[in-house]
C-alpha cells in the first residue's frame, strides 16, 4: 500500500501521540451521537447494578475513533483498559495469557478482531459467555480439559469489516455499534479542540477548510492540522488562516474533496480504461497495482460515502459527479444511466 497523508490507518508513533489528544469522557468525545447516547445508558445501567458492561463490538472505517471510544468506555466505567490486536494473538496460549492477567471489571480491547484465527475465536466463546477458559492439558489419550475461572470483564472488539467476523463471535456481543463518518461541522470541532491542545492559533475558516478535506475522519483532520500548522509557521506568522490552509493542502495534494493521488488514480483508471465501469474490484486492483482488499477497506468506503463510486452486482461505476470534479466531459451513455 502506498503512503498517503489521507490514510485512515494510524502509524505507530501517531498512535502514541494521539494519546494526548484523546478525549477522556463521552462528553468530550465529538460526534457519533447515537452510539454515545446508547452507550451512556448501558454504562450507567451497568454501574448502577455494579456489573460489568456487556461486550461491545465497534465497527466502521479506519480512523473514526474506535480505540478512543474503547478508552472512553473504560474510563466511564472506572476500570482499566487492556489492549491487544487480532494479529498479535497467534496461539490459544497468547489469548489465555491476556485473559488470566485481567482484573475484575477490566475492559479488554481487541483491535482488528476479524483477524483472530478461528481456533482462537473458540477459546474466546466460553470466556465471553461464562467467564471461563477451557484448557487442554497433555496429548493423546491422557489429554484432559481443565476449566479455569476468569474475572468478569468486558470485551470491546473493533473491526473495519463486521462482515468478516464469524457469526458465532458476532452473536456474543451484546452491543453492536457502527461508527459513521463525521460531518464537516463535527470535524471542525475536532480541529479546533486539537488546535487548542497544541496552543495553535487558528481562524474558524482555516479550521473549516481542514475539516472539508478530511474525508469525514478525525484522524485525518488531526494529521492535516499538524501539516498545515507547520506550513503556517514557516510561510506565515503561525496563525492557521483559510489561505494558508488552502495553500498547504494544495501542496500536500489533498484536493477540495479530500481526495489524494491514489483516489485520482483509481477513479481515472475506471474512467479511462473501463469507460466509467462497471468493472470488478479485482480488475481495478490489477490495473492500479493495489490489493483488492486494500481498495475495499481503505480507499473505497469514502468514495462510496460521497457518491463518487457505486457498487453494483456487475462491478464499480463512477458517478457523473466524478467527471465534474475532474472537469471532464460527461460521456453520453453515462448521462443516460
Ligand atoms: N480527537 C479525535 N477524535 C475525536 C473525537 N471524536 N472527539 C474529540 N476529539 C477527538
Amino acid at each position: 500500500m502506498e503512503e498517503r497523508i489521507v490514510s485512515g490507518t494510524a502509524e505507530s508513533d501517531e498512535l502514541y501521540e494521539e494519546q494526548s489528544l484523546r478525549p477522556q469522557t463521552l462528553k468530550q468525545y465529538i460526534g457519533q451521537e447515537q452510539v454515545k447516547s446508547n452507550l451512556a445508558i448501558f454504562i450507567e445501567a451497568a454501574r448502577q447494578r455494579q456489573e460489568t458492561l456487556d461486550h461491545v463490538l465497534l465497527y466502521g472505517p479506519p480512523g473514526l475513533g474506535k480505540t478512543t471510544l474503547a478508552a472512553v468506555i473504560a474510563n466511564e466505567m472506572g476500570v482499566q483498559l487492556r489492549t491487544t490486536a487480532g494479529p498479535a494473538i497467534e496461539r490459544p496460549g497468547d489469548l489465555a495469557a491476556v485473559l488470566t492477567a485481567l482484573e475484575p471489571g477490566d475492559v479488554l480491547f481487541i483491535d482488528e478482531i476479524h483477524r483472530l484465527p478461528r481456533s482462537i475465536e473458540e477459546v474466546l466463546y466460553p470466556a465471553m459467555e461464562d467467564f471461563c477458559l477451557d484448557i487442554v492439558i497433555g496429548k493423546g489419550p491422557s489429554a484432559r480439559s481443565v476449566r479455569l475461572d476468569l474475572p468478569p470483564f468486558t470485551l470491546i472488539g473493533a473491526t473495519t469489516r463486521a462482515g468478516s467476523l464469524s457469526a458465532p463471535l458476532r452473536d456474543r456481543f451484546g452491543v453492536l455499534s457502527r461508527l459513521e463518518y463525521y460531518s464537516e461541522e463535527q470535524l471542525r470541532e475536532v480541529v479546533l479542540r486539537t488546535a487548542e491542545i497544541f496552543h495553535t492559533d487558528i481562524d474558524p475558516a482555516g479550521a473549516a477548510e481542514i475539516a472539508r478535506r478530511s474525508r469525514g475522519t478525525p484522524r485525518i483532520a488531526n494529521r492535516l492540522l499538524k501539516r498545515v500548522r507547520d506550513y503556517a509557521q514557516v510561510r506565515g506568522n503561525g496563525v492557521v488562516t483559510f489561505e494558508l490552509a488552502e495553500e498547504a493542502l494544495e501542496l500536500l495534494q489533498v484536493d477540495r474533496m479530500g481526495l489524494d493521488h491514489i483516489d485520482h488514480k483509481l477513479l481515472k483508471a475506471i474512467i479511462e480504461r473501463f469507460r466509467g465501469g462497471p468493472v470488478g474490484v479485482e480488475t481495478i486492483a490489477a490495473s492500479i497495482g493495489e490489493e483488492a482488499g486494500t481498495i475495499e477497506d481503505v480507499y473505497e468506503p469514502y468514495l462510496l460515502q460521497i457518491g463518487f463510486l457505486q457498487r453494483t452486482p456487475r462491478g464499480r461505476i463512477v458517478s457523473e459527479s466524478v467527471y465534474h470534479h475532474f472537469h471532464m466531459e460527461v460521456p453520453v451513455d453515462e448521462r443516460n444511466r
